[in-house]
């Protein structure tokens, strides 16, 4: 599965983990950057890994921030992006089975890394469930 990582200054730090942590369990991760601590704008590096997902390079995308409601806000603007702003792994799982999302995002001013490592995880390895009515459903958002 090939991943594409963004991040701002917020979520720098738990991007920077993240990647260490899918690539050690053999996921084909890019990381789009941010590359430092310094304050930066989260839009572009949404923008980088909405359009990748977006364009069919990377099957899935990781966006962190401070709250994760910037990354969501922006990535939700392209084309076939539905990214889900994760909090807790009850939603993560369920957003994978019902949305089909193709984008997570996670707020790392709100929840601990440990958290983080374990919403990632389940939300890469949940399968959306193929039931008609979830496709109705994300038909009509398109
Ligand atoms: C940056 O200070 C902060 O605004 C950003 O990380 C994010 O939380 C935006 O939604």
């Amino acid at each position: 599965m090939k991943i594409a990582l963004g991040a701002d200054h917020g979520g720098f730090e738990y991007k920077n983990k993240i990647s260490d942590m899918l690539q050690n369990e053999g996921y084909d991760v890019t990381d789009f950057g941010t590359y430092s601590q310094e304050s930066c704008d989260y839009p572009l590096f949404a923008k980088k890994v909405a359009e990748a997902v977006s364009g069919g390079l990377y099957d899935r995308g990781i966006l962190i921030c401070g709250t994760g409601i910037g990354m969501s806000i922006v990535a939700n603007k392209f084309k076939g992006i539905r990214a889900a702003l994760c909090s807790d792994t009850f939603s993560a799982k369920a957003t994978r089975e019902h949305n089909d999302s193709n984008i997570l995002c996670m707020g790392a001013r709100v929840i601990s890394f440990e958290k983080a490592e374990e919403i990632t995880r389940i939300w890469l390895e949940t399968p959306f469930s193929q039931e008609e009515r979830h496709i109705r459903r994300i038909g009509m958002i398109e």
